[in-house]
């Protein structure tokens, strides 16, 4: 089934962003209007309102002010565009936190926060919840069939935890279910460590510096805790939308790799994807940065397996960074396009109108405070949004890739907290994204997946630094070998199971032993000044951070190391099982390693790139396919003239972050 749009009766990529009429009420007659204008100028066919609008909604309890909305609704809907509405629980009122205490959060040290900032709000709070499902209700009932409603956008970045008594009793209640009795949940976190053994319940409480802190099994159970938290409140927040609007989707955005939430079990619950990608761009030589937004971009578009949404982003200067860096010339672009490079179906900003006052009042928006279209800024924006209006045609686009790696936010925690190797650099995530980016080089397209989704569509598996083996991945990860794929493991992989317990009889445990053939007996942790190197085909590459000392049983040697005391032994293994092959990578690397390895694993699965030449340094090739067309996004990530071979087109000669579309197919 060919994606749909995702807002059905609306064929077009969104183009659009977070807006804020009610802070500017006071000047609607001119200001809203002149915004509509300004809009349509810059191509834009779509704003995201209601936001932080709850103080405006409900000024105090039980007096409702839609008037303002039903206007800004009307505006949007008289010009064409698609209202991204929100639901305003992202930042609760001042009169709600006054009348109701216990919506406050607190803290992992036990405090309860004052009034103030936003995203703070208890979880599990039932007057919170009321209060959400009477302004939710009252929004979906007034808006279900305005013209202008085309996705919610339910709160705002969910993130942070609630340590109060309230989310203590659901924690109790979360580990009851999962563990049943006492006994099994002492097992499975080994507290007979430190006499840590609980004989009540009531004894158990969220980890804080203030009190547990070593129990890493709880630890980790917390941060899944909090991850169904925030679903089940998510799930609270759109009843009355599902009610209401059951054809309107639903969405969260989301932060990239933001730790406190496992994104793959939150994306279950999601109608759509969608997330907020504020890049640092130097303006230098960016393709660090280019491969690493590309892989939030991959990681997001995988969450659901489908097109996605670019919720916010920021046309020029984030304020939030230590240095807020102007876009240089072609920049704006280059990151709207990358993201539909790799299967964004919409591009929006963060934010349309630039704040007059507050903490947001110099981010990058579409309308400066000087408040024209003669801006820089906003002639970048227009062009993006001219070039988006040639691009219906990409809706629902997919991207072809026969090779996956693994992200697991488990594996995440459960490393943070690891306490061995070498505590300093373990990695997880800029490991992944080096992976990654070796695929990202040769223009090879790539999903990031965690071990709860399928295998059946990919011919390569990568999962890096798989530390943490959750219930039956080890099988999984077998059976895919055994029917003919190929699967790539590192240092670091099956030390401990679900429950942060090592496995005994060796690593990799569950059985992964046997599917890469070998058992890793120990791993020496490297100072930065220290090397060593894995001799390859006769080519040595540096060897740093972690080198395991692995026995052969099975698999075949292909690689070995140059020095120490393990000179010679095996650094890089192939093991044939069934009709795939198990490749492990014993020790961390440079690039230079994984693009020379990756080269041969893709010949070797016969992984297709979206341009038939290898592509210039800096340069990115991307695809979409729809049925037989094929879209290929070809981008300049460096301050120097590129030069790249398009295939179809012949060479192309690309200027400093520029970005050129080659159309393929019928
Ligand atoms: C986040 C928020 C926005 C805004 C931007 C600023 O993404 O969702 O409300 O604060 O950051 O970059
Ligand atoms: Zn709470």
């Amino acid at each position: 089934m060919p994606n749909q749009p995702i807002v059905a009766r609306f064929p077009h990529i969104i183009h659009g962003g977070d807006y804020n009429p009610e802070q500017w009420l006071s000047w609607k007659d001119t200001i809203w209007k002149e915004d509509m204008r300004l809009a349509k100028l810059a191509g834009i066919n779509s704003l995201s309102v209601g936001i932080f609008s709850w103080a405006a909604l409900e000024p105090a309890e039980g007096e409702y002010h839609f008037e303002w909305l039903d206007e800004v609704m009307n505006l949007l809907a008289e010009n064409n565009m698609v209202a991204v509405l929100a639901t305003p629980s992202g930042a609760k009122t001042a009169w709600m936190s006054q009348k109701y205490p216990e919506i406050l959060r607190v803290n992992a040290a036990r405090q309860r926060q004052l009034h103030g900032g936003r995203h703070n709000h208890c979880l599990t709070s039932p007057a919170y919840r009321r209060k959400v499902t009477e302004m939710n209700t009252r929004l979906a009932q007034r808006y279900k069939d305005h013209p202008a409603l085309g996705v919610w956008h339910v709160s705002n970045e969910y993130g942070g935890e609630c340590h109060c008594p309230l989310c203590q009793a659901e924690f109790r209640l979360y580990l009851k279910n999962k563990y049943g009795t006492l006994e099994k949940l002492n097992a499975a976190w080994w507290t007979s460590f430190w006499a840590h053994t609980y004989t009540d319940w009531e004894q158990i409480e969220s980890p804080s510096p203030i009190g547990e802190d070593v129990l890493h099994g709880l630890k980790l159970d917390w941060k899944r805790f909090t991850t169904e938290r925030f679903v089940d409140f998510y799930l609270h927040e759109i009843k009355p939308l599902k009610e209401y609007t059951p054809g309107v989707p639903c969405t969260a955005n989301l932060m990239g790799t933001y730790p406190g939430i496992d994104y793959f079990r939150f994306a279950e619950v999601l109608d759509v994807a969608s997330w907020d990608s504020y890049p640092q761009w130097t303006g230098g030589d960016d393709t660090v940065l280019g491969a690493r937004t590309a892989f939030l971009h991959d990681l997001t578009r995988g969450l659901k397996d489908k097109p996605f949404m670019l919720m916010e982003s920021c046309p020029s200067a984030t304020n939030w960074r230590p240095v807020t860096k102007l876009h240089r010339p072609a920049v704006h672009k280059l990151q709207s396009l990358q993201a539909l490079a790799h299967g964004a179906d919409s591009v929006q900003y963060f934010q349309f109108r630039k704040s007059r006052g507050s903490c947001e009042k110099f981010h990058g928006a579409v309308v400066d405070h000087e408040g024209t279209e003669n801006t820089r800024v906003f002639k970048d924006i227009a062009e993006v949004g001219e070039c988006l209006k040639g691009l219906d045609g990409l809706i629902g686009a997919d991207t072809p890739a026969k090779a996956a790696i693994i992200y697991d936010w488990n594996v995440r925690w459960a490393l943070e907290d690891a306490k061995g190797f070498l505590q300093s650099q373990t990695g997880y995530e800029e490991t992944v994204i080096a992976h990654h980016r070796s695929f990202w080089k040769k223009g090879i397209p790539v999903d990031v997946i965690d071990p709860t989704r399928s295998f059946d569509k990919y011919s390569v598996l990568v999962a890096p630094m798989l530390y943490l083996l959750r219930q039956g991945a080890a099988k999984k990860i077998d059976d895919f070998v055994q029917r003919g794929g190929i699967f790539i493991a590192t240092y670091i992989t099956g030390y401990v199971n679900e429950t942060d317990l090592c496995y005994l009889g060796g690593f990799p445990g569950d059985g992964l032993k046997e599917t890469l053939g070998i058992w890793n007996e120990e791993i020496d942790s490297l100072y930065p000044q220290d090397e060593n190197a894995i001799c390859w085909k006769g080519k040595q590459y540096r060897a740093k951070d972690f080198c395991e000392l692995i026995h052969l049983q099975g698999a075949e040697a292909l690689g070995s190391y140059a020095a120490d005391f393990y000179q010679g032994r095996p650094a890089l293994t192939v093991n044939r099982r069934g009709k795939g092959k198990a490749y492990y990578i014993a020790a961390r690397t440079d690039d230079n390693f994984l693009d020379d390895f990756y080269a041969e694993i893709a010949s070797e699965a016969d992984l297709k790139p979206a341009l038939p030449g290898s592509l210039p340094a800096g340069v990115s090739a991307q695809l979409r396919t729809k049925g037989k067309k094929e879209f290929v996004f070809i981008q300049n990530f460096t301050n120097e003239q590129k030069t790249v071979d398009s295939g179809t087109e012949g060479l192309k000669t690309l200027a400093p972050f520029e970005s050129v579309i080659v159309k393929r197919g019928s």
